[in-house]
C-alpha cells in the first residue's frame, strides 16, 4: 500500500523522511522515492524495489534540504519502475507531488492536459496531478488556490502532498475521500510533519490533525490552516496521541469496528494497487503466480474457510466459476476436515482467513494437502500459518483488524476472489485480453462505491435507532448476494445478541415463511444483479405478510422505493463487485444497533479475534 511522509522544519529532512517511510514498509509497496527542495530546486531520487535500494541511492547521490515529501508506491498505473515511483514532478522541477488513491478521471485528464500539449513522463495517474496545479500555477494562481482548483477536478478517494520551489515555505495536502488519510504533526521549534498514517511520524511528536475527507491544509514551520475545498476555514483540531499506539490507532472513532468499517476505501484500494494494471488489465499476484498451463490443469477448486471467511467463498464459487468455468465447492472448514472430502493432485484447495491461524481452517488445509491438493490461502496476518503452509497464497493487505466482527477483512477477499477469478479465466482462455480489461476497470471505482455507501451512514444510523429493540429478523438474498443476506445476519448476532437469520430467499416457501408477521424485520439484499426479479418477489410476499422491511437496494429503484419501509440506498454497480458494497450498509446496521444498546462492540461476549482451537 502506498505510504506518504512529509516535512518542514529545520533539521536535514531527509533521514527524516526515510524513516518516516520505515516505519510504513509494513503495509507494503514496490517502489519508492524522496523529493527536497533547497536553494529554490527540486531533487529527486526515486527507485523500483524495497526502501534500501532508494537508501543505496540516496547514499550515492546525497540530497539535502529542510523540506521535502517521501512515498512509497504499489503499482495502480503504470509498472512498478523508476519513473513510475513518486513525487512526481513538473517539467521545470518546480512542484513535486505524491499521492495515495486512485484519480479515477485520469483519463480523461491526461488526454485534455496532453491535447494542450502536456507531455507525460510516467504512466501514473498521479502526474495529471502535477501538471494540473502547474497549469494553474502559470496562469498566475498562488499554490494554494492552484492546489484547490486542481483538486477539484479529481474524481475517487486520494490523499495528495504537494511540494512547490515557488512557495518554499510550505506543504500542501489534502484528503479526498476515506482511500487515503492524512495525519498532520505539529513538532516542537518550528517543525511540522505530514503523513498518511500515525506510525511514521509517532517518533516526532504526538500532537497530531487528522484531515477530514474534503479538507486541504496549508502546512508550515508556524503550523497549519486548514480548509474545505471551498476554501472555507475549518478549526484546526490538535490531538494528542495517548502513549498506547493500539488506542491511538482508534483516532476519532468511538470503536474499531467503526473505524475499520470506514477504512474499506483504503483497504479496497491497497487490496487492488499492485496487482492491477488500469491501462493494460494485467493481473499479477507476486504470491501466486500462475501460468496458462497450471490454470488449465485445475479440475476443480475447494474452497473452505469459517464465519466470515467463509461468506467470502460463497461469493468466490459464483465468480469462479462464472468466469473461469472451474467448478468449485464451498465447505466449513469445521466439516472440511471430517467429511473426506473427494480431493486429488489436480484440485487446488483454497483457504481463506483474516488470522490465518483459526483452527479448523489450518487442518481443512493440512486435510487437502494430505490428499495432495495444491494450497492456496487468502490471508490477512502475515507470517500466519495459513499463509506459510500454502503453496501461494494473496495477501489481504487491509492493515490489523481489531474488531471481531470482520468487516474489512469481508470485503478486501471479495475483491482478491474477483481479481483471481478474472485472472484464472483470462489464463484459460475463457476472457479475452479486452474482456479482462473492462472487468479491470471496474476495480477502480470500488473504493469509491464504498465511500459513496458510508457518506450515507447517518441515515442508517437513524434506522438502526428505530429497530434497535427487535429480537429476531431475517436477512434474505440470492445468487450472489446471498452471502451478504448470510454476513448481514452474523454481523448484527454476534455483536448486537439479536437473532439474525440469513437466508436464501427462495427457500422462505419451503418454511420459514411461516415466521413472518410485523414483529419479524426482513432485511432485503436486493441490488441490480440477475436475480433481482426474483428477489422482488419474496419481498412482496414479505410485505403480504405484514414484516417490516429494510431493503438494500440500487439508487433509482422506484420499485423497492414504493415498497419496503425502509431502505439502504447503494451506487449502481456491475453486479459481479456488488457484494463488495451491498454488505457496508449491513455492516453499518448493525454496528449502530450494538453501539445503541451500549454493547461491548469490539469485543463481544463469547467470542475471540482468533479461534486457534477445535
Ligand atoms: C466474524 O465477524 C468473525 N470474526 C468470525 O466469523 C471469523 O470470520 C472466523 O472466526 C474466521 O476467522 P479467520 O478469518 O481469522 O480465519
Amino acid at each position: 500500500m502506498c505510504g506518504i511522509v512529509g516535512y518542514i522544519g529545520h533539521r536535514p529532512a531527509v533521514p527524516i523522511l526515510l524513516n518516516g517511510l520505515k516505519r510504513l514498509e509494513y503495509r507494503g509497496y514496490d517502489s519508492a522515492g524522496v523529493a527536497v527542495l533547497r536553494n529554490g530546486q527540486i531533487e529527486v531520487r526515486r527507485k523500483a524495489g524495497k526502501l534500501r535500494v532508494l537508501i543505496e541511492e540516496v547514499a550515492r547521490n546525497p540530497l539535502e534540504g529542510m523540506v521535502g515529501i517521501a512515498h512509497t508506491r504499489w503499482a495502480t498505473h503504470g509498472e512498478p519502475i523508476d519513473r513510475n515511483a513518486h513525487p512526481h514532478v513538473n517539467p521545470h522541477r518546480t512542484l513535486a507531488v505524491v499521492h495515495n488513491g486512485i484519480v479515477e478521471n485520469f483519463l480523461a485528464l491526461r488526454e485534455e492536459l496532453e491535447s494542450e500539449g502536456v507531455t507525460f513522463a510516467s504512466d501514473t495517474d498521479t502526474e495529471v496531478i502535477v501538471h494540473l496545479i502547474d497549469r494553474h500555477m502559470q496562469a498566475g494562481r498562488s499554490l494554494v488556490e492552484a492546489a484547490r482548483e486542481a483538486l477539484r477536478m479529481l474524481k475517487g478517494s486520494n490523499a495528495i502532498v504537494v511540494l512547490s520551489a515557488q512557495e518554499p515555505d510550505k506543504l500542501i495536502t489534502a484528503r479526498l475521500g476515506n482511500a487515503g488519510g492524512i495525519v498532520i504533526g505539529h513538532g516542537e521549534d518550528g517543525e511540522m510533519f505530514v503523513a498518511s498514517d500515525l506510525p511514521a511520524i509517532l517518533e516526532h511528536t504526538r500532537r497530531v490533525t487528522f484531515l477530514e475527507p474534503g479538507q486541504m491544509a496549508v502546512v508550515t514551520r508556524e503550523g497549519a490552516q486548514v480548509f474545505t475545498l471551498e476554501g472555507e476555514p475549518v478549526a484546526v483540531e490538535i490531538t494528542t496521541v495517548p502513549w498506547d499506539i493500539t488506542a491511538a490507532e482508534k483516532g476519532p472513532y468511538k470503536h474499531f469496528m467503526l473505524k475499520e468499517i470506514f477504512e474499506q476505501p483504503r483497504a479496497l484500494m491497497d487490496t487492488i494497487a499492485g496487482r492491477v494494471d488500469f491501462r493494460t488489465g494485467e493481473i499479477a499476484f507476486s504470491t501466486l503466480p500462475l501460468t496458462s498451463e497450471q490454470a488449465r490443469s485445475i479440475s476443480k477448486i475447494h474452497m473452505t474457510a469459517c464465519g466470515t471467511a467463509y461468506h467470502t467463498t460463497l461469493v468466490g464459487k459464483v465468480l469462479v466459476e462464472r468466469l473461469a468455468r472451474i467448478p468449485v465447492e464451498t465447505m466449513i472448514a469445521s466439516e472440511f476436515r471430517y467429511a473426506d472430502p473427494i480431493v486429488d493432485e489436480s484440485m487446488v484447495v483454497l483457504a481463506v482467513s483474516q488470522s490465518g491461524e483459526t483452527a479448523d481452517t489450518l487442518a481443512a488445509m493440512h486435510e487437502g494437502k494430505q490428499k495432495g491438493a495444491t494450497l492456496w490461502s487468502i490471508v490477512n496476518v502475515i507470517g500466519s500459518q495459513a499463509m506459510r503452509i500454502a503453496d501461494g497464497y494473496i495477501s489481504m493487505q487491509v492493515g490489523p483488524e481489531i474488531s471481531v466482527a470482520s468487516t474489512k477483512a469481508y470485503t478486501a477477499p471479495l475483491v482478491d476472489l474477483y481479481m483471481l477469478a478474472v485472472q484464472l479465466g483470462f489464463l484459460r482462455g475463457r476472457i479475452t485480453p479486452e474482456e479482462r480489461l473492462e472487468l479491470v476497470e471496474h476495480l477502480q471505482y470500488v473504493p469509491g462505491w464504498v465511500e459513496q455507501v458510508l457518506s450515507r451512514a447517518e441515515a442508517i444510523h437513524q434506522v438502526a435507532f428505530k429497530y434497535r429493540h427487535m429480537r429476531h429478523c431475517f436477512y434474505l438474498g440470492r445468487g450472489i448476494n446471498m452471502a451478504t443476506a448470510y454476513e448481514g445476519a452474523l454481523k448484527l448476532k454476534e455483536i448486537s445478541y439479536i437473532h439474525a437469520e440469513g437466508y436464501p430467499a427462495g427457500e422462505m416457501k419451503h418454511g420459514p415463511i411461516a415466521l413472518l408477521d410485523e414483529d419479524m424485520p426482513v432485511i432485503a439484499v436486493i441490488p441490480q444483479d440477475p436475480w433481482y426479479e426474483k428477489m422482488l418477489s419474496q419481498v412482496e410476499q414479505a410485505k403480504s405478510r405484514g414484516a417490516p422491511v429494510i431493503a438494500v437496494a440500487t439508487e433509482g429503484d422506484e420499485r423497492i422505493a414504493d415498497l419496503a419501509d425502509e431502505v439502504f440506498w447503494i451506487p449502481k454497480v456491475p453486479w459481479m463487485l456488488s457484494p463488495v458494497v451491498a454488505i457496508v450498509p449491513l455492516q453499518l446496521f448493525a454496528y449502530y444497533i450494538a453501539a445503541e444498546l451500549g454493547l461491548d462492540v469490539d469485543q463481544p461476549r463469547n467470542l475471540a479475534k482468533s479461534v486457534t482451537v477445535e
